[in-house]
């Protein structure tokens, strides 16, 4: 998608879509003297705010995209509702941002929204419906950067929905391994890839065990960006690779299965995160953990009821063969702290609980540390990618005590409650003493009816990470 930047409507050439946001009480499209205006409804000044306004833009494209329309005008000063900065026509709201914030946001939102994955669809004549160009008046040079910033940051957001949105049997681990290889072509990002043979070598049996059942190589990928000074610690970013979830012997049901090629899509976020960060110029050093597994069951499938030494010496008693994302971080977890790291965050969608607990507008977000939650809180309302606090007591450790092991992989009782929460628990154990937090994601994996985004994946958390390492002092 092209964006223009222009003066004014009479600059712009026919046949494009003109969208005004006003307080109408519905979206409407009207043709006046052979000109095609959206009429966008949406709330009154007063009740606007953010949430509110990244629905918004995006109802704007999908509007738009519906008339088929190829090329959108609009007005930048239509989508303020800053009592602060200039004033659109129908009055002050409340959305407490600046012109900047702004500009990124709508970038942002704009590339967010007219996403599709087509990948292995066959175009009908006339093509796919994409918006080609945006043509958006009223901006000076400042906000401009901002909306091309925005619209840099959904460009990854994107990649990382492509990349989720890849169907098991063409994103194996050795895909993914070569997808980041693509991905950091022409930035200053190391990529190294493990395999099983150097795995073993480091003692990594916990990633091993898990994908023992499948044909495919298990990898763990490695990713490296020293923006910052040689000695300053690195953001060490975790996320989990699994390309296929089965469930291992502890099958999944078949409604459970479909969707399960996406459980790699906080490795994905990871991915595209380091790149944004590298394309950004970001002054940081930033380490990308993947640990990358098939979960299948086979003859060679690991049992519930093995008991594994991970590489930190804890053993894992293995009560379910689905809980296989959490045995895979621990070693990812463990392997991070060889970089003595500042702080270290993991992105996985590890529980179907969290969903439960949450519903799929947020993840869910575990951490000791209260700076760094309210921190990620605060990053989330600002980007969309809203996260939500769970606890972690010190009590919860009770219930993954293993009887054969250390550590159980489930709740030693095989209760039902709780379950992102022990998640979170079982994984403290192998990074405990660091800053650390666990994002589970698995909330966020696909959009949600009404939220304007095409169905599949929505490149959960990328935007959060990023802000969260660009504002990290
Ligand atoms: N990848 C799944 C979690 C998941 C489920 C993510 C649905 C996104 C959508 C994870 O590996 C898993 O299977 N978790 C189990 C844990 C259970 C065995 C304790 C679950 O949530 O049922
Ligand atoms: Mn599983
Ligand atoms: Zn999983």
């Amino acid at each position: 998608m092209k964006l223009t930047f222009k003066d004014n409507k009479k600059d712009t050439k026919k046949r494009a879509l003109f969208v005004s946001v006003n307080s109408k009480n519905k979206d409407e499209i009207v043709k006046e003297n052979g000109i095609k205006t959206l009429y966008l409804k949406c709330d009154e000044a007063e009740k606007m705010n953010l949430r509110k306004l990244f629905l918004l833009i995006r109802k704007m494209i999908v509007l738009a995209k519906g008339t088929k329309a190829e090329k959108i005008v609009f007005n930048f000063d239509d989508f303020k509702f800053n009592p602060e900065g200039k004033q659109a026509s129908y009055g002050a709201g409340n959305i407490k941002i600046t012109d900047k914030e702004l500009g990124e946001i709508i970038g942002t939102q704009l590339d967010f929204a007219n996403y599709e994955f087509v990948e292995y669809k066959t175009p009908t004549e006339d093509g796919f419906s994409f918006i080609k160009e945006i043509i958006i008046l009223g901006v000076d040079k400042e906000i401009e950067k901002a909306i091309l910033k925005g619209h840099t940051i959904a460009e990854e957001v994107n990649k990382t929905r492509t990349l989720a949105n890849t169907p098991g049997g063409d994103m194996t681990p050795k895909i993914l391994a070569e997808k980041a290889r693509e991905a950091v072509k022409n930035l200053p990002i190391k990529v190294s890839v493990l395999g099983e043979k150097e795995m073993a070598g480091q003692n990594m049996r916990a990633i091993l065990s898990v994908g023992r059942g499948s044909d495919e190589e298990s990898k763990f990928i490695i990713m490296e960006y020293n923006g910052g000074k040689k000695a300053e610690k690195p953001i060490v970013l975790v996320g989990k690779g699994v390309t296929f979830d089965a469930g291992g012997i502890n099958l999944k049901p078949s409604s459970s299965l479909l969707g399960m090629n996406m459980d790699m899509s906080g490795g994905a976020a990871v991915i595209h995160t380091i790149v944004l960060a590298a394309k950004m110029k970001l002054k940081k050093n930033i380490i990308g953990l993947i640990p990358s597994v098939e979960n299948m069951a086979s003859g060679k499938s690991y049992r519930p009821g093995d008991v594994i030494r991970s590489m930190s010496g804890k053993t894992i008693e293995v009560l379910n063969t689905d809980a296989e994302g959490r045995v895979i971080l621990a070693d990812a977890l463990t392997y991070a702290q060889k970089y003595k790291p500042e702080v270290v965050i993991d992105i996985a969608t590890l529980t179907g609980a969290a969903m439960v607990a949450l519903g799929e507008r947020m993840s869910a977000i575990f951490t000791e540390d209260d700076e760094l939650a309210k921190t990620f809180e605060k990053i989330g309302e600002k980007t969309g990618d809203y996260v939500w606090r769970l606890p972690m007591w010190e009590e919860f450790e009770n219930e993954i005590k293993g009887s054969l092991g250390d550590l159980t992989n489930v709740h030693n009782k095989d209760s039902r409650y709780g379950g992102a929460i022990y998640g979170a628990i079982f994984l403290q154990q192998f990074i405990k003493g660091y800053k650390w937090a666990h994002i589970d994601m698995a909330p966020r994996m696909t959009a949600m009816a009404g939220e304007n985004l095409a169905t599949g994946a929505v490149g959960s958390p990328v935007r959060l990470l990023y802000k969260f390492i660009e504002e990290y002092k």
